[in-house]
């Protein structure tokens, strides 16, 4: 898989090779994180880690988990690298997480006070789902949801 939405950047899946790069993309996972530097790994083994690639270098990573949320593919992790953000790097991985996504919807969630991610969900037309409180106390889990084919069929 190798889907290209602007000459700049190229969206694939994630081999072995990629782990060190994928590793540092997240400063704070490389340097205290050890269990997510550990979902990240089984992600890329799993096939479930895609990257966006600018010049060569991995500027974002993003991992899709097939069947995990009530049996819909979820996308579990977003990250893209400060120094590459509103270039449209999430925008990219989102898209190629819907099209390489094996059930027909795909969820995803993320805290109320992350204002950026909110803002990326709606400008891609992801659908509220619902909220999720008891996970981080005072910042509830809002969920989200996109259909392959468009909004909300
Ligand atoms: C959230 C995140 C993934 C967005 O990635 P990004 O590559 O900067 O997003 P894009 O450039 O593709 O943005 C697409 C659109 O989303 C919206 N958007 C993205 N970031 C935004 C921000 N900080 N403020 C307002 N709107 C924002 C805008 O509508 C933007 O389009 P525009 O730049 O043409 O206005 C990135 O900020 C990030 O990695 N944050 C830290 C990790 C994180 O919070 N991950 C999500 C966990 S659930």
């Amino acid at each position: 898989m190798a889907i290209e939405y602007d000459p700049l950047s190229v969206t694939r899946r994630a081999t072995a090779d990629d782990e060190t790069a994928v590793l540092a993309v997240d400063a704070s996972v490389s340097a205290s994180d050890p269990e997510g530097e550990e979902v990240l790994r089984e992600a890329i083994r799993a096939g479930e880690c895609l990257v966006c690639e600018r010049h060569d270098r991995i500027v974002g990573v993003l991992v899709l988990k097939a069947r995990r949320f009530y049996g819909r593919d979820f996308i579990e992790w977003l990250f893209v690298s400060p120094d590459a953000r509103r270039q449209g790097v999430g925008r990219a991985l989102m898209r190629a997480a819907i099209e390489s996504a094996t059930t027909p919807r795909v969820f995803t969630s993320t805290n109320r006070s992350n204002v950026a991610m909110q803002a990326l969900l709606a400008s891609e037309e992801w659908s509220p789902s619902g909220e999720l409180d008891g996970l981080d106390e005072g910042d509830p889990e809002l969920v989200y949801f996109r259909s392959r084919s468009g909004r909300s069929s």
